[in-house]
């Protein structure tokens, strides 16, 4: 069985099938990506809580839906990461943001942090880390290892793409965290990158090379 849940959505998956292309401008990736993040959103708060709330319609009064308990984190891993979350914010406007500053090093394929900030009260909230792609897992790792340290306890990881060994390693080091994908590619390849994949996510979206 998958380690992940695959959001197999007719339109996620005609907009991951253009950004794969290696002829989508700089422009046209950064839009996707903004709007792909609005479905998987839309996934992976499927089953957040809800609480009735007395309100009064311009007719009479009800009881009705709202979200409970407190306002849900998203963290990015930058800088790809943030391609995620602008989408995210339009759809939960309230959520709190974490920010996790990794790049991995080419040679060692080891993730190397330069920032971290989050909201406080970690262990209270739901949090999902974003970042566009899991591949040898060892930036999501490390992401979910410094949120676990700061008290997260109830996380969800959201990626595009992954690969099969990225997957099973994160559901080895975090089986506590399920993971929601686009999809769940080949392989890796002998340079770590996602094959078919998409190419690297932040220089696709930021047009650096
Ligand atoms: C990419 C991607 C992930 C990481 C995935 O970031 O956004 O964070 O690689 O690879 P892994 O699963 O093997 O760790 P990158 O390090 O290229 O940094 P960037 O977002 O700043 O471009
Ligand atoms: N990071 C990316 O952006 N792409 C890959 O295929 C692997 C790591």
């Amino acid at each position: 069985m998958s380690g992940a849940t695959v959001v197999n959505h007719p339109l996620v998956q005609h907009k991951l099938t253009i950004m794969r292309d290696k002829d989508t401008s700089t422009q046209g990736f950064r839009r996707l990506l903004r709007e792909i993040s609005l479905l998987l959103c839309y996934e992976v708060t499927r089953d957040l809580p809800v609480v009735m709330q007395k309100i009064e319609t311009p007719l009479q009064e009800m009881e009705a839906p709202i979200l409970d308990g407190k306002k849900l984190v998203f963290a990015s891993v930058l800088r790809a990461g943030n391609g995620l979350l602008e989408g995210m914010l339009d759809l939960v406007p309230a959520a709190r943001v974490a920010h996790i500053g990794l790049y991995r090093d080419p040679q060692t394929l080891e993730p190397v942090e330069y920032y971290f900030k989050a909201p406080e009260n970690l262990d209270e909230r739901l949090v999902v880390v974003v970042d566009p792609m899991l591949a040898t897992a060892n930036s999501a790792i490390a992401a979910v290892d410094k949120l676990k340290e700061r008290g997260a306890n109830n996380l969800r990881f959201l990626c595009l793409l992954g690969s099969p060994e990225g997957v099973e390693k994160f559901n080895r080091a975090h089986p506590d965290v399920p993971i929601f994908t686009a999809s769940i590619d080949e392989k890796l390849n002998e340079k770590g990158y996602i094959v078919p994949g998409l190419g690297d996510a932040g220089d696709r979206m930021y047009g650096t090379k």
